[in-house]
């Protein structure tokens, strides 16, 4: 009978070769006929398990060395007296590991990854989830992904679906945006996981021009993106949060303005002075920098031009 503890041994010897040898990228491979004779132990009863881990990232990766336990722990009483849940290191529900002892097996090599760097600190972990929430070893998606990934975020994040079918919205469900392309599922420095220091560090990254320098800036585009528009989806056009002008006169008062106070029964249509009607509702018409202006004198200063 051949010694079934030392693929795990090897294996671990290889985590910490990789790690101090500063990366995943670095494959040193453990004993392949040993491991593949392991998989064809567990064929037998678990066939489609072995076929799918073989076509995974992870078993094209590994060149079919290593195998099922460097996830699913020491086989040998498995294999030997009593095949069951508690016998392996299983994921399933009704496996008896916490959330914390999964992602172990995982960080067990991964922990050196910059990609999840920030799990410890990430709102994903405090809440409970595991690697395997989103990942599995038995994937042949992008990432071993258990689903394509707006499936994957949508499937818990449901307000976050709705949002999204709303009239204006991201084109995340068009598959322009991805949820990943704003957020680190498995956590950051920013609020909300956003993959940015800032939120509008985050929205510059795609809308430069929104970044300035501007000769006139206007002080709530500067502080925060969010104070006029939503991140997922609006009912009002270009997502804004609130509709136009119901969200400039939260802010402005009409003392100054040319024009009588826009209310529900008299906007400015009527008595605004000539050239300043006939336009209502919508302030951005005329403020068209409304973003920050490099305009001419009070044109720039109003956001006029
Ligand atoms: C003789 C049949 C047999 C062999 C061989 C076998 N298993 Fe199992 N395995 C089982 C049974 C039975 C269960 C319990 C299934 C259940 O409770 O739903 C199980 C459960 C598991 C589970 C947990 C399943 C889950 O739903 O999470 C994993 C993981 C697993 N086996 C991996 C392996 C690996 C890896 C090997 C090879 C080293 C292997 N098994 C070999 C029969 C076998
Ligand atoms: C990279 C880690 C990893 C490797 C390697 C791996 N698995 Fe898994 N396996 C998982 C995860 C994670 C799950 C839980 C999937 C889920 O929750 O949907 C799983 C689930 C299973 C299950 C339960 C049935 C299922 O599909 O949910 C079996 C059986 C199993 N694995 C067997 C194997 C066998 C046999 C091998 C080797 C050929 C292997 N696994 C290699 C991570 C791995
Ligand atoms: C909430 C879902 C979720 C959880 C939980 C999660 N991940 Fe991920 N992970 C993702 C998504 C989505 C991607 C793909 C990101 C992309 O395409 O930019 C990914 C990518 C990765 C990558 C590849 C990074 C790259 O860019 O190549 C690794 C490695 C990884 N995850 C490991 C882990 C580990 C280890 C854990 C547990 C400590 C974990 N993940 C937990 C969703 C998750
Ligand atoms: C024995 C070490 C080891 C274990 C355990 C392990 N991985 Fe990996 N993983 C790797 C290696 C090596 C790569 C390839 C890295 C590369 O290409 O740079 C990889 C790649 C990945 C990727 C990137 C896939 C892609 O499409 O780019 C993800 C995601 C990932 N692993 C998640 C997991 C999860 C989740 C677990 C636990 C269920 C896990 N890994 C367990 C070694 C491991
Ligand atoms: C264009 C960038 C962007 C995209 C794409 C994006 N988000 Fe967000 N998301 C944000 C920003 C910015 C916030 C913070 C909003 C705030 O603080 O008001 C946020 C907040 C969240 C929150 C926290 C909500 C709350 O009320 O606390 C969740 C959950 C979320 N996003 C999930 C998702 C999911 C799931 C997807 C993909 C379907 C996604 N996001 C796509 C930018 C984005
Ligand atoms: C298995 C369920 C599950 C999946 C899948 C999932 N999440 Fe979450 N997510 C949660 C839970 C639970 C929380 C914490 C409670 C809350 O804030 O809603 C959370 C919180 C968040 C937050 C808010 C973080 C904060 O600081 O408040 C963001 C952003 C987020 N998830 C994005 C994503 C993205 C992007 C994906 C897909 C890659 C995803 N989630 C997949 C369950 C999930
Ligand atoms: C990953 C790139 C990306 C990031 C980051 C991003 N956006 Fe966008 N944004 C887009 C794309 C793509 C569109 C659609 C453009 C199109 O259809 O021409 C868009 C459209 C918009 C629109 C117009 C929507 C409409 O209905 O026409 C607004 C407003 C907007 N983004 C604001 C923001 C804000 C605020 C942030 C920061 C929270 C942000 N964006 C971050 C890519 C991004
Ligand atoms: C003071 C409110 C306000 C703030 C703050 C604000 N916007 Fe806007 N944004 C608007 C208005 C008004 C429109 C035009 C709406 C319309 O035409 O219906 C708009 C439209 C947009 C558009 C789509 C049209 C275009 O000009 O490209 C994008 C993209 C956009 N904003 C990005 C941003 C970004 C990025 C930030 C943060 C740097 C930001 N906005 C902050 C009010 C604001
Ligand atoms: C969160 C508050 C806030 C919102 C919302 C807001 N503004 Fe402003 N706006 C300011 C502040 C602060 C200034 C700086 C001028 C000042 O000190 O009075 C300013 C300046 C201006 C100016 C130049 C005024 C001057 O006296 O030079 C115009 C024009 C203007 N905003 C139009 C708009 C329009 C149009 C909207 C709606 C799309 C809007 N603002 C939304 C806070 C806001
Ligand atoms: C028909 C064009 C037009 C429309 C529509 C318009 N404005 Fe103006 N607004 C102007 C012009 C032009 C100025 C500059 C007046 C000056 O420099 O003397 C101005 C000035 C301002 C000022 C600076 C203070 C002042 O009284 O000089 C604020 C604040 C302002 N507008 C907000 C708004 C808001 C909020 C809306 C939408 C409810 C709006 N404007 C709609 C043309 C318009």
């Amino acid at each position: 009978m051949r010694n079934r503890l030392l693929p795990k041994i090897v294996v671990s010897a290889w985590s910490l070769a990789m790690i101090t040898m500063g990366g995943l990228g670095q494959f040193l491979a453990p004993d392949v006929t040993q491991a593949a004779e392991i998989a064809a132990d567990c064929a037998s009863c678990h066939e489609q398990s072995v076929a799918s881990f073989k076509s995974s990232y992870h078993g094209k990766a590994w060149k079919g060395a290593n195998g099922c336990q460097a996830c699913h722990g020491q086989t040998n009483q498995h294999l030997d007296t009593e095949q069951s849940k508690k016998t392996i290191f299983s994921f399933a529900k009704d496996g008896g590991r916490s959330a914390k002892e999964r992602a172990a097996q995982c960080l067990s090599c991964h922990s050196s990854s910059k990609h999840v760097a920030f799990w410890e600190t990430s709102k994903h972990k405090s809440a409970g989830l595991s690697c395997d929430s989103c990942h599995t070893g038995h994937s042949n998606l992008s990432k071993n992904l258990k689903m394509p990934q707006t499936e994957l975020c949508f499937s818990c994040h449901r307000d976050i679906r709705s949002e999204s079918n709303r009239q204006s919205h991201h084109p995340i469900k068009e598959g322009k945006v991805s949820c990943s392309d704003c957020h680190d599922p498995h956590g950051g420095f920013g609020t909300k996981m956003i993959k940015a220091d800032s939120i509008n560090e985050l929205c510059y990254n795609c809308h430069a021009e929104k970044r300035g320098p501007f000769m006139y800036e206007h002080p709530p585009v500067e502080e925060n993106c969010m104070t006029c528009h939503s991140a997922h989806g609006s009912n009002h056009n270009k997502l804004m949060a609130q509709k136009v002008p119901n969200i400039c006169q939260s802010c402005h008062d009409w003392s100054r303005h040319p024009g009588t106070p826009y209310t529900q029964a008299n906007s400015f249509v009527s008595s605004a002075p000539a050239g300043r009607g006939g336009v209502a509702r919508s302030c951005q018409n005329c403020h068209t920098t409304i973003h920050g202006s490099n305009g001419p004198n009070t044109l720039g200063l109003r956001y006029v031009k």
